[in-house]
């Protein structure tokens, strides 16, 4: 459909060097940086920022979050980070497969204020760098596999409000401030320490705490901390939830504890702790109070617990408790939970007649109890007597309560009903229904309670809580959602609560990126917060499969089975989609005439395209397209500034965003730089009809209202001779200048021998190769290219001498017959520059003579090691450099007939590829080695002079005798 010549007439032309564009920000090359499989497919071109990467905000043009929370990256997160140097918020949450260890260069982003990584596989030490970071508010480290030591230098973090480095691997002791030496002590503004699940050991230093700080949250559980519990615990009075169970505590418990009035969960379980059991008279807000495992002395069943008139759960588990139950006790209002096994308690169980109306589990498995006063009147609460002496009795072992089973549980089936009544019905595909009935892709995970206020998990009035607290969190969402859905619920390990959370979008099926990692950021930055009664959670996310923006839209039709009836179905809608296609063609073809007419009718002003004039025919367009004036002004923000990515003397270079999102370059001439038509003409016509990997693709033109526009795909990475002077801060290790020379040569060898008819390049140079985001070579500039006509007997054509010097072929130059092997001069130029890195004549010294003087075979590296551009990794072994020194000199010598073709250089490029272990077919993958940071960079235009080198200028007068 793109093959209707366009009646269009070009009149006047451009013919200059095309030039590489690309912005030489450091944001783009800090992203660029990140190499991970599955990054949003939007992450095309050169500009995060005007191109509204997903996943990527800015401001000021710089960028200053990344949130990419459950987008199943894969790798590590590059050294290179350090270029964002803007960045504030950095949420890679929820990617499990995120691996390797934090650079220390995180250190250098010194706005960060959120650092979230909850949820991924990082490991090894975490940075002591991270304590430069002055800016820095949330650490989520969580669920990870870091290891080592936590660096003291957090203590440094003045601003720090929540430090998550629970359920890794981390060890050694916490640490506090000494002399100079930083520590987690002065974190005087930190209301979270969630240390849990790790292997911290040692004691809790005395001077962590201070009654200075404003801890809310101090989560120590599961470690293997030893010692007694430091008495300036009980100077943090703002304390909430204090966590110090599975560790190996020991000693009596502080007394002052007691003045933590504000402590609503105390879990000391599972630790040596001794001494008389703590006296928590104060507490009179405790909800949940664990103290099972520990060694405290003998005592008698404690009177003020009775006085906690919050109280939800008591564990007290092999405590040492002796005596009578008092049964005042069980008249707590709020008492759900009692479980008070292996302890000696005697005498006869008595509930009462008033006890708790959400009473549902008394464990005294394991007890002395003889007797049991309620047994006929209590109903619906487990009672569990089981291995007291009054189950020894015959006549009781047949009760209930002397049972093992219970009908308490530790997990709920709860589900969030329907909605309004509604009926689900099974869904096609992996989609599942929402509470409103709907089938959809809901973006799923597991809430995870590390302190609940509650123990009921049977009472539902709790997740109904939770439920409208996420749904009205979620109505002011800027993400539209249909509706949430809990199901689950249960006690995974040591009081821990997991829910399964399931968000269901709205109008649509899916979600795309922006909303999962909306969703995913709010959920790990906290900024949803859970009822109180739930307590500190964290959000762990599943993978999200079925993004609404991914290229593969999962179809209802999937994963159905594969009966011949959906075959002969799928053939007719085929059939039929065909069909639509033809028409859409049709009627592309009927607009694009139409537009071409209108084309026509712009361009009258400026005349018409004269077929008697040096302009020649009409252009013969082959996949290109033509824009208006007034398109390409929208696409570019109205040719602004901003979007200037180059310029040299023909005019300048664009970037522009296609309504596709496709980046583009755009190449406006300047009035005085207008050329005649041939070459213009020349240039769309070679351009628009050459398709390969290797070569730049033009996408269209623009000619009207006085404009000679070009619109070329546009190719991030610059040119070869940005990446070979520095400029673009891309390093080229020899690996990636052989890929370079052989995409480069694959590209001319097309030209030479594939395209129909054959196209001479003329002007093969450093900056004529672009460098794609793959660091794939693309020969640019066709401008100067002549077609072979490949008439009779003919096989090189006569022409003016042009092309650049340094580059040109001499006997092309004296005899002026060009022929492919001209090119194959050029190139062997190039092969010379990928080594050297230096123009090929500097000082007025040719880099092919120089090389040839040089020369000596029976040494080492031909004896050139003065020319070997030392960024290229002379440390590492050049495999293949003699036969690729070899090669260059043979495409540069004297006589066309003794030169290679270009096939053949490229069968010779791919041996030595071979040779060095590489495998020429496969892409390069960018690595982040291959990106450094380079202090040449600037942020001033990288489109100096020397890309624009085109040199009009012959006889090229430096050049040295050849
Ligand atoms: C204890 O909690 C109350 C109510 O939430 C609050 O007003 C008070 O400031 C807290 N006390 C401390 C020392 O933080
Ligand atoms: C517990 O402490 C309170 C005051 O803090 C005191 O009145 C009470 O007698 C103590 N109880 C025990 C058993 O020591
Ligand atoms: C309960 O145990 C305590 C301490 O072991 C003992 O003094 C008391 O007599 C016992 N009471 C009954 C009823 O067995
Ligand atoms: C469930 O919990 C709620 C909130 O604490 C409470 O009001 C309700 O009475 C409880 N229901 C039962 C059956 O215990």
């Amino acid at each position: 459909m793109m093959e209707q010549k366009l009646q269009v007439f070009l009149l006047v032309a451009i013919s200059q060097t095309w030039v590489a564009v690309y912005s030489n920000n450091q944001d783009f090359l800090g992203l660029k940086s990140l190499d991970w499989k599955n990054k949003p497919p939007n992450w095309v071109g050169a500009d995060p920022c005007e191109a509204n990467w997903d996943g990527i905000d800015c401001s000021d043009n710089r960028v200053t979050s990344i949130t990419l929370s459950s987008m199943g990256l894969e790798g590590q997160l590059s050294g290179d980070i350090e270029q964002l140097s803007e960045l504030q918020t950095l949420d890679l949450s929820y990617n499990k497969k995120l691996t390797g260890p934090l650079p220390q260069s995180i250190g250098n982003l010194q706005k960060l204020n959120n650092l979230i990584l909850v949820g991924c596989a990082f490991s090894g030490q975490i940075p002591g760098t991270i304590g430069s970071l002055k800016e820095l508010v949330f650490i989520s480290l969580n669920s990870n596999r870091f290891t080592g030591l936590i660096p003291p230098s957090i203590g440094n973090l003045s601003k720090l409000y929540w430090l998550d480095l629970a359920d890794n691997q981390i060890e050694g002791t916490i640490p506090v401030s000494r002399g100079n030496t930083p520590g987690l002590d002065m974190l005087l503004h930190c209301k979270h320490f969630h240390f849990g699940k790790n292997k911290l050991e040692g004691s809790i230093p005395e001077t962590l705490f201070s009654s200075n700080m404003t801890l809310i949250h101090v989560l120590f559980d599961s470690n293997q901390l030893t010692g007694s519990i430091p008495l300036s615990l009980g100077l943090v009075k703002s304390l909430e939830v204090v966590r110090l169970d599975g560790n190996e505590l020991s000693d009596d418990v502080p007394t002052n504890l007691n003045d933590l009035t504000n402590v609503t969960e105390l879990i000391l379980s599972d630790n040596k702790l001794s001494g008389p059991l703590p006296n928590l008279t104060g507490m009179n807000g405790l909800h949940f109070l664990d103290l099972s495992n520990n060694s405290f002395d003998t005592s008698d069943f404690p009177s003020w617990i009775s006085t906690l008139q919050s109280l939800t759960t008591l564990i007290m588990e092999d405590t040492n408790l002796q005596g009578p139950i008092p049964v005042d006790l069980f008249s707590l209002p709020n008492l759900e939970t009692v479980v008070l096994r292996k302890n000696k308690l005697n005498g006869t169980l008595d509930i009462g007649t008033s006890y708790s109306s959400h009473l549902n589990l008394v464990d005294l498995k394991n007890n002395q109890i003889t007797k049991f006063a309620n047994s006929d009147e209590v109903q619906g609460i487990d009672i569990i007597l089981l291995d007291n002496l009054i189950c020894l009795e015959t006549t009781e072992t047949k009760a209930n309560y002397c049972s093992n089973s219970v009908s308490h549980s530790s997990n709920s089936s709860y589900v969030t009903p329907e909605k309004n009544n509604c009926i689900r019905t099974p869904c096609s595909s992996d989609k599942i229904s929402s509470p409103n009935c709907l089938c959809a892709y809901p973006y799923t995970g597991t809430l995870n309670f590390r302190a609940p206020s509650f123990s009921d998990l049977e009472n539902e009035t709790y997740y109904q809580i939770l439920e409208n607290s996420l749904t009205s969190f979620f109505e002011k969402f800027k993400v539209k959602v249909d509706s949430i859905a809990l199901s689950n619920p249960n006690e995974v390990s040591s009081e821990y609560l997991n829910i399964k959370l399931e968000i269901f979008p709205s109008g649509h099926d899916s979600f795309d990126r922006k909303e999962i990692s909306d969703m995913g950021f709010a959920l790990s930055n906290q900024t949803y917060k859970t009822p109180k009664t739930f307590g500190p959670f964290f959000f762990i996310a599943d993978q999200y499969e079925s993004y609404a923006d991914s290229i593969e839209v999962p179809s209802d039709s999937n994963k159905s089975s594969k009966t011949s009836i959906s075959i002969i179905i799928g053939g007719v809608v085929g059939g039929l989609a065909v069909v639509v296609l033809l028409l859409l063609a049709g009627l592309y073809a009927f607009h694009q005439k139409k537009r071409a007419e209108k084309a026509t009718e712009l361009s009258r002003p400026f005349g018409s395209w004269d077929t008697n004039s040096s302009s020649g025919a009409v252009p013969q367009l082959k996949g290109a397209r033509w824009f208006s004036f007034e398109e390409l002004k929208k696409y570019t923000n109205n040719f602004s500034a901003a979007n200037d990515v180059g310029s040299g003397g023909y005019g300048k270079v664009y970037r522009g965003t296609l309504p596709t999102g496709e980046l583009v370059a755009i190449k406006r001439s300047l009035k005085e730089s207008m050329q005649g038509g041939v070459e213009f003409k020349t240039e769309i016509e070679l351009l628009s009809r050459v398709h390969h990997k290797n070569l730049v693709t033009l996408v269209g033109f623009c000619f009207e209202q006085g404009e000679q526009i070009l619109v070329y795909e546009y190719i991030p990475n610059g040119s070869l001779k940005d990446s070979l002077t520095g400029k673009s801060g891309i390093r080229l290790d020899w690996m990636k200048r052989l890929r370079v020379a052989l995409g480069t040569a694959r590209g001319l060898s097309y030209l030479h021998e594939l395209a129909n008819p054959t196209i001479i390049h003329r002007d093969i140079k450093s900056t004529n190769v672009l460098l794609d985001d793959r660091l794939n070579a693309k020969v640019a500039d066709f401008g100067l290219s002549k077609l072979m006509m490949k008439d009779g007997d003919k096989d090189h054509v006569t022409t003016q001498v042009k092309g650049t010097m340094g580059y040109l072929d001499p006997e092309y130059y004296m005899t002026q017959q060009l022929t492919e092997k001209s090119d194959v001069y050029s190139f062997g130029v190039l092969m010379l520059e990928l080594i050297t890195a230096k123009k090929p004549i500097e000082r007025g010294k040719y880099v092919v003579r120089e090389i040839r003087l040089a020369m000596d075979k029976t040494k080492d590296l031909y004896n050139l090691h003065s020319f070997i551009d030392s960024t290229m990794g002379l440390g590492t072994r050049l495999i293949g450099f003699d036969k690729y020194v070899d090669l260059a000199l043979e495409c540069v010598g004297d006589s066309g007939v003794d030169r290679p073709t270009m096939s053949d250089v490229v069968k010779e490029i791919e041996a030595i590829m071979k040779l060095a272990g590489l495998n020429p077919n496969a892409d390069s993958e960018p690595t982040s080695a291959s990106y450094e940071y380079s202090s040449k960079m600037s942020s001033s235009n990288p489109y100096g002079e020397d890309a624009f080198d085109h040199s009009g200028t012959f006889p090229p007068s430096k050049i040295e005798p050849l």
